[in-house]
């Protein structure tokens, strides 16, 4: 049986896998990365380490199926990015000026993309969410949202934004099915933007 509850720290290696399995616009990605641990450093780590009240995973007895994690406050959570995630990554894995997903991902530890400023001032809080394909498309999707958005909800937070790659068509008719609307656009990316009141 799966079934949502907060994420701990002991979700951490499922929820990396799970970052690393839905990574290629939502297929496994696997085999797109030597270092199989980038992609959840940038994506999962910080916020379940960072924001653990926004949070939550879909467990059942074969591990981590899904996840969505938030942050309320998308400039504070940069900061705080800089100051307890971000450095230790930095002396791990040196800029190395190559041209593969894995030398991208790393040069992102060095310099993280921003959103937009419009795009963190009207809507302060981002998600990301990924679930593995034996739990999508039964509801579970739209029961993390709104367990997320609830969350958020409570600690006053009241419009979230989020970054979906733009080859990902079944993510972004999710997101407008659930009332999400394109605010901005990035190299190769749609900002999505939602008021939760
Ligand atoms: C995108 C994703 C989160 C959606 O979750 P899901 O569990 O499959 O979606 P749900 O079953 O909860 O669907 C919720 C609603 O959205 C609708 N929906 C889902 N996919 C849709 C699509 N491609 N087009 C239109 N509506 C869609 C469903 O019909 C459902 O509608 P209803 O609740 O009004 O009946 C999930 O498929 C996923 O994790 N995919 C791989 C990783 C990924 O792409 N993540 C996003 C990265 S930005």
């Amino acid at each position: 049986m799966s079934y949502i509850r907060p994420a701990g720290l002991q979700d951490l290696p499922g929820a990396y896998r799970v970052c690393l399995q839905t990574a290629d616009a939502g297929a496994d990605g696997s085999v797109l990365y030597e270092n199989p641990d980038l992609l959840g450093h940038v994506y999962v780590g910080p916020y379940l380490v960072g924001q653990p009240d926004f949070a939550f995973v879909i467990a059942d007895n074969h591990g981590v199926a899904g996840y969505v994690l938030g942050a309320a406050d998308t400039r504070r959570f940069e900061a705080w990015q800089e100051r307890d995630w971000w450095p230790s990554l930095r002396e791990q894995y040196p800029l190395t000026g190559g041209a593969t997903l894995d030398d991208e991902l790393i040069s992102h530890l060095h310099s993280p993309v921003h959103s937009p400023d419009a795009v963190a001032e009207r809507y302060p809080a981002h998600l990301h969410i990924d679930l593995l394909p034996r739990v999508q498309g039964t509801g579970f999707g739209r029961t993390m949202l709104e367990t997320l958005f609830d969350a958020l909800r409570a600690r006053g937070v009241h419009s979230i934004h989020l970054d979906v790659g733009e080859d990902n068509h079944n993510a972004i008719a999710f997101y407008r099915h659930l009332g999400f609307v394109e605010v901005a656009r990035g190299t190769d990316s749609v900002y999505l933007g939602k008021e939760l009141s």
